[in-house]
């Protein structure tokens, strides 16, 4: 049985201060997630980590948003894995469309992401989805297989049930305009299938598959009873804290 999961991705939101103003009214929500089996966490910006982490321990799961590939060396601007690990951060994003649109970021590069991560013991958000033009244009199905037998190269058997993917269609993410639960479901159940085929049903029933773009405390519950969607990953509603411990409760 694969654990609900549900995961704010803050962007760039929130100064620290911001943070630990949210965090002191979000951390008491750890325990009623656990209680009704869901895993819920926010991944935030790298200067917010340590003060995150700090009133939220392992009461919710705090994660990055981007991490480096590389243990160290010259690369201004850059963080690294052995520096999350150190902060105890044990979760990670990776591949984000903006992060792709903006900062040239590729399905190989987020292979090597991916494959340092697991070898630290850090769970990967990997997340993956189509632009307005390949979904219109019917070819959604091979845009995100490629993104996802790419992502997976060289990703053992044993770790491959380990990687999360967020599936987030590009032209959902922050327009209001969110993908039907009936697309979200068909493009996550396509996805496991994927996955069946790198490695087999056994892993692919174990891997969680999010939906991300436009999720709101209103929606949530409909994607989430979908059989192949595991979870959401939630930007907008997941900075003020009213609406984040909505999307819980929504689901209860
Ligand atoms: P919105 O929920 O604001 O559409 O953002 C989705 C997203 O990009 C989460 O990673």
């Amino acid at each position: 049985m694969r654990r609900k999961l549900l995961l704010g991705n803050w962007k760039m939101n929130k100064t620290p201060s911001e943070a630990v103003e949210f965090c002191k009214e979000a951390k008491e929500l750890g325990k009623l997630a656990r209680a009704n089996k869901v895993d819920m966490g926010i991944c935030v910006p790298y200067v917010d980590l340590v003060p995150v982490k700090k009133i939220l321990k392992k009461s919710l799961i705090v994660g990055a948003e981007n991490c480096h590939y590389l243990e160290k060396g010259a690369y201004t601007g850059e963080i690294s894995i052995p520096m999350l690990k150190d902060i105890g951060i044990d979760w990670c994003i990776i591949g984000h469309s903006e992060r792709r649109t903006y900062d040239n970021e590729t399905s190989e590069k987020c292979n090597k992401k991916i494959l340092a991560l697991l070898a630290n013991g850090i769970t990967p958000v990997y997340c993956c989805g189509e632009s307005l033009e390949t979904f219109e244009a019917n070819k959604t199905k091979e845009f995100v297989e490629e993104q996802i037998v790419t992502g997976f190269k060289d990703v053992s058997y044993d770790d491959a049930a380990k990687v999360v993917i967020a599936y987030e269609p590009i032209w959902a993410i922050g327009t209001g305009k969110n993908a039907s639960k009936e697309i979200a479901e068909d493009i996550c159940g396509f996805i496991r299938n994927v996955i069946t085929k790198l490695y087999d049903r056994k892993v692919a029933n174990k891997v969680r598959i999010l939906y991300g773009g436009s999720v709101k405390p209103a929606t949530v519950k409909e994607y989430l009873t979908q059989k192949d969607i595991d979870g959401a990953l939630v930007g907008g509603a997941s900075l003020d804290v009213n609406s984040y411990k909505e999307l819980l409760t929504s689901l209860l």
